[in-house]
């Protein structure tokens, strides 16, 4: 995973436990980084579940929790970042129905070595449904995004998700009225 996505996460840890418990957690860890991020550096997915984990354990909040905020996060940061991609677009479903097609394809442009998940995206009446395919156990993490996505455009979302595995969902996303 990109280094951006590890910065983020001991931004947010931070918040949450402050800055001596992130380096409590990342000694305690003897990640084979270091525990050392450089946002353009690639680093094992596994080292971000783990210091998930790790501060599970000392707030007592489900690692499930920490995912799904720590995705809205996220999703805040790329707002920050990448205002423009956005503005142009009408609202969170219009957003949504876009990543695949468009918005991490230009991710993938700027960094080939990106680890992206899969969408399959169709609509369903007036809602959207996403179908969520990754090696990796984030499912969480992309429903607090899909939420924050709702938040950023000030549509809060209905997100229903049918989980498969920790890997692969189906969302039923739906503005709220
Ligand atoms: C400007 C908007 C966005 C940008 C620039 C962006 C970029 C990225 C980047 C750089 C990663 C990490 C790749 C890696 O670690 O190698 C990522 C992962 C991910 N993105 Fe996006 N993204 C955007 C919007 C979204 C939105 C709106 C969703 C909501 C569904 C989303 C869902 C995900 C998920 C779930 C992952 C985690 C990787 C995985 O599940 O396998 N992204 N994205």
């Amino acid at each position: 995973m990109k280094g951006i996505v590890f910065t983020e996460l001991l931004a947010m840890a931070e918040g949450v436990v402050g800055e001596a418990a992130v380096d409590e957690v990342l000694d305690e860890l003897a990640l084979a980084s270091g525990g050392a991020y450089s946002r353009v550096g690639n680093y094992p997915c596994s080292e971000l579940l783990a210091i998930v984990t790790a501060l599970s354990g000392r707030t007592g909040l489900a690692a499930e929790d920490l995912q799904r905020r720590f995705g809205a996060w996220m999703h805040t940061r790329f707002t920050e970042l990448y205002p423009d991609v956005f503005a142009a677009k009408d609202g969170p479903l219009d957003l949504l129905q876009s990543v695949e097609t468009e918005v991490h394809v230009e991710v993938r442009k700027l960094y080939p070595d990106a680890e992206l998940p899969r969408f399959e995206t169709t609509w369903q009446g007036e809602g959207l449904r996403m179908r969520y395919v990754s090696p990796r156990p984030l499912v969480a993490f992309c429903e607090g995004m899909i939420h924050a996505c709702g938040a950023h455009y000030g549509t809060p979302l209905r997100v229903g998700v049918a989980r498969v595995s920790d890997g692969e969902a189906v969302f039923d996303v739906a503005v709220e009225r």
